[in-house]
């Protein structure tokens, strides 16, 4: 297995859409950062002057927009598990004017697809003179990536449908690659224990079996989605997180207002909205949520929503709509977020709408 990087990576292959191609590269790209970042032994080889410098800051940063912000999201939980280093995430183009108080010794990770975007470009300005920060991302030599002091690439191949989706997966998998290296160098034990390169693996062969149930979401789309004027995708802590993005990518391309919500949060006041047949997207991948999101959704199906459910396996029940491998808690999110990718793919073409070049949006802003 390998990802193109020569002429026919731009290429769209046996597939419609430059998404559809993309979704499907997702596993094959878990198993090349694997094989990049890590050594045979599951060590991380991620150059050791990222880490030195990481290991000076009391707190982290981690700057994003759109997709990127939303995969930084995932990052605050992997590095303050594995590592025990405060983590904060922003939204570039509101952090960028917010006067922020910054601690004592603070560490900057830019997340950009592209590399290009202007609201992340004038975080990295702000910053650059005074403090140290490290640019992961999708495209060499891209400005973001000259311009600060590091570097770590997602090697993902041309992204090139509007919606993204493989850059997503893929800096989920570098934080993780990253706060396991950061982690052992603090000598933090639950980063000891991370085994990131059978976590990527189980998470390439989850998301396969998704992708291979790709009918199935497009009968979905069509009973539940194609219709719908409005769709909520809901959870808690990581799942929330991941329900962001799920809705995200339906409204972008789909033009369906989506929401995600932390689920506990939908009954001061969100449910008003749940009418009959009104789609929930329920996230349950976390032992200490799950019974509460579970309820969450209980009491939407009450109020007539049509209720679906991505699960890990060991928190499945009967009825359950898409079962995810066991695999850790952390890194979840790689696979639980295909259902809604592909679920967008599919409702946005029987809707009779360009997939890959939805109205209104750029893949690359470099306008503030
Ligand atoms: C644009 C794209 C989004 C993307 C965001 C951030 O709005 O349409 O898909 O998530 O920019 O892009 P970046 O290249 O910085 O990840």
């Amino acid at each position: 297995f390998h990802v193109d990087m020569d002429a026919s990576a731009t290429d769209k292959g046996p597939y419609p859409y430059y998404m559809l191609k993309e979704i499907n590269e997702q596993p094959n790209i878990m198993r090349k950062l694997s094989q990049e970042y890590l050594d045979v032994d599951g060590k991380p080889t991620v150059d050791p002057k990222i880490i030195s410098a990481m290991k000076k800051a009391d707190r982290l940063y981690i700057v994003g927009a759109g997709t990127s912000y939303h995969a930084g999201l995932i990052g605050k939980a992997l590095f303050e598990k594995l590592v025990h280093i405060p983590t904060e995430v922003h939204i570039s183009s509101e952090f960028a004017y917010s006067d922020a108080l910054l601690s004592q010794r603070p560490f900057f990770i830019f997340l950009s697809q592209s590399g290009e975007t202007a609201d992340s470009r004038v975080v990295l300005n702000n910053i650059n003179k005074d403090y140290d920060s490290l640019t992961i991302t999708n495209v060499e030599n891209s400005t973001l990536s000259r311009e600060a002091t590091y570097t770590m690439l997602l090697n993902a191949g041309p992204e090139i449908s509007v919606a993204s989706t493989k850059a997503y997966t893929a800096q989920i998998a570098l934080e993780a690659i990253l706060a396991k290296a950061l982690g052992e160098a603090v000598g933090q034990t639950t980063a000891q224990n991370f085994d990131v390169k059978r976590e990527l693996s189980l998470a390439a062969n989850g998301m396969q079996a998704v992708i291979d149930d790709k009918d199935r979401i497009d009968q979905i789309s069509k009973k539940y989605f194609v219709h719908a004027n409005r769709a909520f995708y809901i959870g808690r802590g990581e799942d929330y997180y991941v329900s962001l993005e799920n809705a995200l990518k339906l409204k972008e391309i789909s033009y369906i207002q989506a929401e995600g919500f932390a689920s506990g949060e939908l009954k001061h006041g969100t449910i008003a909205l749940i009418e009959k047949g009104t789609p929930v997207f329920a996230l349950i991948t976390q032992k200490k949520t799950a019974a509460l999101t579970r309820s969450n959704l209980e009491e939407t199906e009450s109020r007539g929503s049509k209720g679906l459910t991505v699960v890990r396996k060991a928190l499945a029940q009967p009825g359950d709509d898409f079962i995810i491998p066991d695999m850790s808690e952390l890194l979840t999110p790689l696979v639980s977020v295909i259902p809604a990718q592909l679920l967008a793919y599919y409702t946005t073409l029987n809707k009779g709408y360009n997939v890959d070049r939805p109205r209104n949006l750029a893949k690359s802003v470099t306008v503030e």
